[in-house]
């Protein structure tokens, strides 16, 4: 039987990796700890949630007392670690609300694995979800591998490089056994509508512009959302201790060529004339600092682990895009309240 602690799984990662580790092996005890914040959703784990092998604690990973309480009274065999602030844009309106959440929190649980595990840490794991946003920017040519030196560009990026290396350092300093895994941008269901996708295709389904920041040449490597919950299900069970992998969808796309894709998917699921979306897309100013191009080269954990991606793009953005028309609700529950306020800021 293992006990293992989730941060992050009301979000959308964490929610699909729940899911996939709560049906998959019955006879673990998997515990998702999360602060709720306004990207924490507990409706994406509607299905799971009345699952015996399934518990809810909600918590902040920066309260110290709090997280030392948890390690106390559950004795975790493994901590996959994804709670974070994960917006590039909200990171550069307010920095400090990163460093918080992602370094301090980082460090906070860090701690706490440690002082519970201290001195029996066989077959223990310490798992930290990270991005490949730490790489920094690429041109036109080349990938990021896993000894690609970091250079983030971003408030977030430079939070979440921030976390890496203290994870890093706590398995050098203190034998704290952990894993590092740094993956490129994710698709699917259930990702918070201030993202690209979501953000897109909501705003075709109300007929709002398509904002493409600069000139829409800006190049990401997208992955199917279920892939990464199988690569972190993968690793998390069979990659080696002190290891980093990269995860990639192998799978590069241009943002306004991505957009295009689904303005088209759109335009066939709603029945509009082709060519109808695209008329939504409206160039609006540039991100600071916006990171050019992020490619990752994850031939290190197919090798090892045999991992590699199931989902072709046109599939999986179609997938996407019929989710969120089927649910209309979860979007409505999503885009009032406080995130209405935030879109009227950003795009103001
Ligand atoms: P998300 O924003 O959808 O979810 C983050 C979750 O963390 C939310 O449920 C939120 O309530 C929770 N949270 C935030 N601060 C907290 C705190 N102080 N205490 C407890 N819970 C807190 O993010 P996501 O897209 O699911 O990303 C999850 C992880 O994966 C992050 O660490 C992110 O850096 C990493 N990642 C994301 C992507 C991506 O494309 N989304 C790619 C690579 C890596
Ligand atoms: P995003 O989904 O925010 O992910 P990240 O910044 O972590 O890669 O953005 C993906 C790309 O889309 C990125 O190059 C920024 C761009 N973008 C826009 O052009 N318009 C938008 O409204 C948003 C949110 C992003």
């Amino acid at each position: 039987m293992k006990r293992i602690l989730i941060t992050g799984g009301a979000g959308f990662i964490g929610s699909h990796l729940i899911r996939l580790l709560v049906n998959k092996y019955p006879d673990y005890q998997i515990v998702n700890l999360d602060k709720l914040t306004y990207a924490g959703n507990l409706e994406n784990l509607k299905d799971v949630q009345s699952k015996p092998n399934y518990s809810f604690v909600k918590g902040d990973i920066t309260d110290v007392p709090f997280i030392g309480e948890l390690f106390e009274k559950n004795d975790f065999d493994g901590v996959i670690h994804l709670a974070a602030e994960s917006h590039v844009d909200r990171s550069i309106t307010n920095p400090l609300e990163f460093i918080e959440a992602n370094i301090v929190g980082t460090l906070n649980l860090l701690n706490a694995a440690r002082s519970a595990w201290g001195g029996r840490e066989e077959g223990k794991i310490f798992y930290h979800i990270s991005t490949d946003e730490v790489y920094g920017s690429l041109g036109e040519e080349g990938f990021f591998v896993e000894t690609t030196p970091y250079d983030p560009r971003s408030p977030y990026s430079a939070s979440k490089a921030g976390s890496d290396h203290l994870v890093r350092a706590y398995w050098h300093t203190y034998h704290l056994p952990v894993l590092v895994s740094n993956c490129s941008n994710n698709y699917g269901p259930n990702q918070f509508p201030e993202k690209l996708i979501p953000l897109v295709i909501n705003n075709i389904k109300t007929n709002k512009p398509l904002p493409i920041y600069g000139d829409g040449k800006y190049t990401r490597d997208w992955l199917w959302v279920i892939d990464h919950a199988m690569a972190i299900d993968t690793i998390f069970h069979r990659g080696r201790i002190g290891e980093t992998y990269n995860i990639g969808g192998n799978n590069e796309r241009k943002n306004l060529e991505l957009v295009h894709t689904l303005c088209d998917i759109m335009d066939d699921l709603l029945g509009r004339a082709p060519g109808t979306n695209r008329q939504l897309i409206t160039f609006v100013k540039d991100r600071p600092g916006h990171d050019r191009r992020y490619a990752i080269d994850a031939t290190k954990l197919k090798n090892e682990l045999g991992w590699q991606p199931t989902v072709q793009p046109e599939a999986g953005l179609r997938m996407t895009a019929e989710w969120y028309l089927a649910n209309e609700e979860w979007l409505n529950h999503v885009t009032t309240g406080t995130y209405q306020q935030y879109y009227e800021k950003q795009y103001a």
